[in-house]
């Protein structure tokens, strides 16, 4: 194993265009996409996240990692590659957070079932459905391997909310 497999990953936060990048099918599942997969575990454990999309740690690829159970309970991450939605069920308002955007929550309409193609690190081709939060969470990481981020959902109500947020994020980026 590189050096670089090992190192750790930091989370890219708004407003870096690689949030708005496009992500590529994994062809292969190389030492490298397992190491990344790996480490994007780790990420999102380490920051209490749910989920974590490849192009969050500037990697291009349509991978994504959820941890399946509730913060208090000891993790079950799984993941994703190549997700494709098939159908979605339902729709419920709930609020959203994103590890590249610290203590922003906002109010944004998502499915309340999702059904996913995908495959596993092993090349195993297997549907996922979930329903609530796993839902919301599935549906927000695929978002981001299209360049999709959470904010492009916003409320006219949480409007106000955001764009003050986005002055505070680029006056801490100009300080
Ligand atoms: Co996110």
């Amino acid at each position: 194993m590189d050096a670089q497999s090992k190192e750790n990953l930091s989370v890219i936060k708004y407003p870096n265009k690689i949030l708005r990048a496009k992500t590529l099918p994994v062809e292969k599942i190389t030492e490298e996409i397992f190491s990344l997969a790996d480490r994007m575990i780790k990420t999102m454990l380490k920051y209490d996240g749910v989920g974590l999309a490849a192009s969050q740690v500037g990697k291009l690829y349509r991978i994504f990692v959820i941890n399946t159970v509730p913060l208090d309970e000891k993790p079950k991450p799984i993941t994703v590659l190549n997700p494709e939605i098939i159908d979605k069920e339902g729709s419920l308002q709930e609020e959203e957070g994103c590890l590249s955007f610290p203590s922003l929550y906002l109010k944004i309409q998502r499915a309340e079932k999702v059904r996913v193609q995908m495959q596993n690190l092993y090349n195993e081709k297997l549907i996922l459905e979930v329903e609530g939060l796993l839902a919301r969470a599935v549906i927000h990481e695929i978002d981001h391997l299209n360049g999709i981020l959470f904010i492009d959902y916003v409320e006219e109500s949480e409007k106000e909310k955001l764009n003050n947020y986005l002055k505070v994020i680029a006056t801490q980026k100009a300080g």
